[in-house]
């Protein structure tokens, strides 16, 4: 991929570049060209394309901004010299056509939802699709105007110019979005995209694996393999990968604890490569030195670095008890795909997280080639079919995903006697909720979130539903979205689903101990079983559940945030059936919490961890 900054294992096959403009849906154009059958891979405007190999075709992403302004990503003239199908969607057809000499301009105005569009019927961009179809679009500028060469493909009442074409050219615009569900045809057009670039449809996990293992080989060579095994999903399918490619001998795996793993978190799965055979897994407990090492602090993006940077410490002194000279071993890392993005891996893109594996110290060996990463063009449902391919039970391989800064990111703490609030924002905040028929609060907490793919960090807003009133997750979806686009000092809103008491939230001072992480482990372990029993599990991508800084009298305040998403760049808040999580809070109460709050917050505006 352009811009990486370590050696990639890249297959020999087809490739769909997906340049990507900062909209919110190119990793999944991305998932849908592989869904399709065909390898994609995302890259920057600006990256020079006489770079990419392979490539059969291009698509320009959506982006959040208007083809002419200061802001717009700077776009290498390459991209329209290469001699192969050009597919611009959203922005990405504006900017097509702004540059080939048509104009954009701002609509009457925005469109936003479902249109119906005519297609020229023998387009071979249309064949096979309905006469009328409904199509998604969300623009507010428009193309008033075509460049010399191209032609209108199809319409919709309020846009003209809903599809354009330069067959000579093969150069290609839609204002709509094919790549969204709320475009049921929209897969039809892609494949015919795919077609006309001439794809084999070759791209298959299994066929990757071959690939894989073949590269794998040739780049580790005679080194052999150190991997810290966390017994999340990513790392040990990575592990069992390296295992059958290099053979145990050259694999040296190391789990460890690190003290903020969640109640039998990684067990089941140590438990599982122990009995498969795997004895190159070494088990270390380090729990002290990681809270020592956290002690007093309280900043998200600090505590992320000091754990990432600790897991190194501890893995170098690990080296150094066994004796093995860190020359002769390259460090395996279950990265995946999406993880360097929101890390701000790729160059370009705002950190709005760093996650464990992208610390200094690891993009230090990074550069210096010691690292691979075998599975860092892969997305998690990718992942998982490897992990099922090379024989990991459904269990293991369906666990949600289990952040590697575990609960020290789940656990946020509090230096501070008191907060204070933005008191114009409380009470614009108020009067919105009120006006609403509801009673909330902003609450003295923080947590990350990213909007207009930039990293915030602000207040959630908690909401109370109403009495007497019939509940809905649709008022409250739109209560939040609503919310949190008018008010920035707010990136989340929670809704309480009960307290224990009466009485004001307070924020305390807290911190990564011992008492507070068993505590957050004793509730995870009810929401998790919850969730299970409740036959929930796999309708969720994720729920982390999060201790505030906060009580409720003298009880401590948890939040759950049940999530669906298909790779976590963007996700939607769950609605778990309402009943059964007040039911949920009955037992949490009895375990001693104080108030139980539920995220209602989609990403964006939130992020899926609050830290
Ligand atoms: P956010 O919170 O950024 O999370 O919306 C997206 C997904 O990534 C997981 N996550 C991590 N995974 N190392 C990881 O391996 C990390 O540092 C990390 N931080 C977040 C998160 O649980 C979610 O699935």
């Amino acid at each position: 991929m352009a811009g990486r900054e370590h050696d990639v294992i890249l297959c020999p096959m087809q490739k769909i570049a997906i340049v990507d403009f900062g909209g919110q849906y190119t990793h999944l154009i991305a998932r849908r060209i592989r869904q399709l059958g065909v390898y994609s891979e995302i890259v920057f405007p600006g990256s020079d394309p006489t770079a990419l190999q392979d490539a059969i075709g291009v698509i320009f992403s959506g982006g959040p901004f208007s083809v002419y302004s200061d802001e717009a990503p700077k776009t290498h003239p390459g991209w329209f010299e290469l001699d192969i199908p050009l597919l611009g969607l959203c922005y990405g057809h504006q900017i097509i056509n702004a540059r080939l000499g048509g104009e954009v301009k701002r609509g009457d105005q925005s469109e936003f939802g479902p249109a119906e569009l005519s297609p020229e019927a023998t387009h071979p961009l249309f064949a096979g699709l309905s006469k009328r179809t409904v199509v998604w679009m969300s623009h507010g500028d428009e193309v008033v105007r075509l460049p010399p060469g191209f032609r209108v493909i199809a319409t919709t009442r309020d846009c003209p110019i809903a599809a354009v074409a330069s067959d000579t050219q093969r150069f290609y615009g839609l204002q709509f979005h094919p790549e969204v569900t709320h475009t049921p045809e929209g897969n039809r057009i892609l494949r015919n995209f795919l077609e006309m670039c001439g794809a084999r449809f070759e791209w298959q996990v299994s066929r990757y694996l071959h690939d894989l293992e073949a590269q794998l080989r040739e780049k580790c060579r005679d080194r052999k393999v150190f991997l810290l095994v966390s017994g999340g999903v990513d790392s040990t399918v990575c592990f069992a990968l390296l295992n059958r490619v290099l053979g145990p001998e050259h694999v040296l795996g190391l789990h460890i604890d690190n003290g903020l793993m969640r109640h039998r978190e990684s067990e089941e799965v140590l438990a599982f490569l122990r009995k498969e055979g795997f004895n190159n897994l070494l088990v270390r407990d380090a729990g002290e030195t990681f809270l020592a090492a956290l002690a007093l602090t309280c900043s998200p993006e600090e505590k992320r670095r000091i754990i990432g940077e600790t897991f190194l410490q501890v893995k170098d002194a690990e080296l150094k008890r066994l004796e093995l000279n860190p020359d002769d071993w390259l460090l395996a890392q279950g990265t995946i795909y999406p993880d360097t993005i929101e890390s701000g891996g790729d160059g370009n893109a705002a950190v709005i997280k760093t996650h464990h594996n992208r610390v200094a110290g690891v993009r230090e060996l990074l550069e210096k080639g010691l690292v691979i990463e075998p599975l860092a063009d892969l997305y998690k449902d990718e992942v998982r079919e490897l992990g099922l391919l090379l024989g990991i039970p459904e269990k293991l391989v369906w666990r949600h995903p289990f952040p590697g800064p575990g609960l020290g990111v789940r656990l946020l703490c509090n230096n501070e006697a008191t907060r204070e609030i933005d008191a114009e924002l409380k009470e614009q905040v108020a009067d919105f909720l009120e006006g609403r028929g509801f009673a909330g609060e902003i609450l003295a907490v923080e947590s990350v979130g990213v909007q207009g793919d930039y990293r915030t960090y602000a207040h959630p807003c908690l909401v109370r539903w109403p009495a007497g009133k019939e509940f809905s997750w649709e008022d409250l979806d739109t209560l939040s979205t609503t919310l949190t686009n008018r008010f920035r000092g707010a990136n989340r809103v929670v809704l309480e689903v009960g307290h224990s008491q009466e009485s004001p939230y307070v924020l305390v001072r807290a911190h990564c101990d011992r008492e507070r992480l068993e505590l957050l482990r004793r509730v995870d372990e009810i929401c998790t079983s919850f969730l299970y029993a409740e036959k929930l599990y796999s309708s969720v991508w994720q729920m982390p559940v999060v201790l505030l800084p906060l009580n409720l009298g003298d009880k401590p305040v948890v939040v759950i945030r049940p999530v669906v998403s298909s790779e976590a760049m963007t996700a939607r808040f769950a609605t778990l059936p309402f009943s059964r999580v007040r039911a949920l809070w009955d037992e949490l109460r009895m375990a001693g919490v104080g108030a139980l709050l539920y995220d209602i917050t989609h990403k964006p505006p939130g992020t899926i961890e609050w830290e």
